[in-house]
């Protein structure tokens, strides 16, 4: 699975986003280390703090499925530079796999990558 599918996979989980309060719309492609890919879109409430990003709906998707090793994580956005994902989301991706790949990209086109272990370099452990 390419980079460039990747983020087409997350571009269409993307339009599946249900925001209506912050019309800010994000959409997330996860990549397993088996090549499997789980997608998820953020999905917000009335009740503000009860909306769940796309990341974490995508890491709870594939864990849910028995998936617990993560090679890359794409997130869609339509903001410049593209949107890193939120603490909370590399906290519950760091659980799994810290060596993660972040590919961060926007509708024109822009990518920025990273490591997860860059972004979240003191992650909380118990
Ligand atoms: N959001 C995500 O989906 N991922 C992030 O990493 C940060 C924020 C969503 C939550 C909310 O629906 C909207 O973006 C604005 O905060």
């Amino acid at each position: 699975m390419s980079e460039e599918e990747l983020i087409e996979s997350a571009k269409r989980a993307r339009l599946k986003a249900y925001a209506p309060y912050s019309e800010f719309k994000v959409g997330a492609a996860l990549l397993t280390s088996s090549g499997k890919v789980y997608t998820g879109a953020n999905v917000e409430n009335a009740s503000y703090g009860l909306t769940i990003c796309a990341e974490r709906t995508a890491v709870f998707s594939a864990v849910s499925s028995g998936e617990k090793e993560f090679a890359s994580l794409v997130v869609v956005t339509d903001k410049s530079p593209p949107a890193k994902p939120c603490g909370a989301c590399l906290q519950v991706l760091t659980e799994f796999s810290r060596n993660c790949s972040i590919v961060c990209a926007n509708l024109d086109g822009e990518i920025t990558r990273h490591k997860l272990g860059e972004l979240l370099p003191e992650a909380f452990e118990l």
